[in-house]
């Protein structure tokens, strides 16, 4: 695991280095200003990619039928930005880069980790939150930290880093196919765990706070284990929408939008 972790990580921090130094000022293209009276001037739609199974990221609000959360409203602030109207297009996570790659959604906001390897699929954003993760077993498990992991079935949402990590060879630091079981959410992941089928599930953080909140008897290791970067997917060559995005999201941490986001979702301990 160790191994992996670091070269992951090194890729992520070169990444956060080289956005800071080649990030241009926030240009004004006359398509920034007053959010609200630029959300409809132009008409053009930004469609968001995502997964909403992923509280307090993206998940469905209380009506059942709006995709809320973390990444849907600053995905909606950027749009406003933009002067455009932001739609929202639910999917398998493991799709949106073929889904980027075919133009069927401008952007991926969906909590997505930025690796190496995604990094040669699409392009990335700068990072606008930190993702960490966790280890959730039954509270009664023998699994006490994540020494504990060997011989273990180990769920995760196809194609997650979760995944990744997991299923990476023992001899990169994984623990290899045959420790993993795939599902295609995490709640279905963890309704695993609930039934017996996996012995742990290893996913990011706060959608692990949620989980474990709406079901009983189920907990977090203390051990957390690689910390991550989120950012937005866009598609590999798109520099004229990937510079928007970075300016608006600029835009959007120095006037405190995206820490007041982040904190109607999650709230500090
Ligand atoms: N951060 C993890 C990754 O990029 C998990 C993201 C899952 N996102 C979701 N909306 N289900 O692989």
């Amino acid at each position: 695991m160790k191994k992996i972790l670091t070269a992951l990580l090194a890729g992520t921090m070169a990444l956060t280095m080289l956005a800071g130094c080649g990030s241009k000022p926030a240009e004004n293209n006359g398509a920034q200003g007053d959010a609200n009276n630029n959300a409809a001037a132009s008409g053009e739609t930004l469609r968001m990619g995502t997964n909403a199974t992923f509280p307090p990221y993206e998940f469905y609000g209380d009506n059942g039928t709006d995709i809320v959360g973390i990444d849907a409203d600053i995905a909606k602030a950027i749009a406003d930005k933009l002067g455009m109207t932001l739609e929202i297009v639910d999917q398998d996570f493991d799709s949106l880069p073929a889904a980027l790659e075919a133009g069927s959604i401008d952007i991926a906001a969906a909590g997505m980790t930025v690796t190496p390897d995604r990094q040669t699929q699409m392009d990335f954003s700068e990072s606008y939150a930190t993702g960490v993760q966790v280890v959730i077993v039954p509270e009664n498990s023998d699994i006490k930290s994540i020494d504990d992991l060997t011989g273990k079935l180990i769920g995760v949402q196809q194609g997650t880093t979760g995944d990744i990590y997991c299923a990476a060879d023992p001899a990169d630091g994984g623990y290899g196919e045959d420790a993993v079981r795939r599902f295609n959410s995490g709640p279905l992941a963890v309704e695993a765990l609930k039934n017996g089928q996996v012995d742990c599930v290893v996913i990011d953080q706060e959608p692990a706070k949620n989980y474990v909140a709406a079901n009983a008897g189920l907990s977090i290791l203390d051990t957390e284990f690689a910390v991550e970067d989120y950012a937005i997917g866009i598609k590999k060559g798109n520099t004229e929408l990937l510079d928007k995005v970075n300016s608006a999201l600029q835009e959007l941490k120095a006037d405190g939008t995206i820490d007041q986001i982040i904190g109607t979702y999650i709230k500090a301990e």
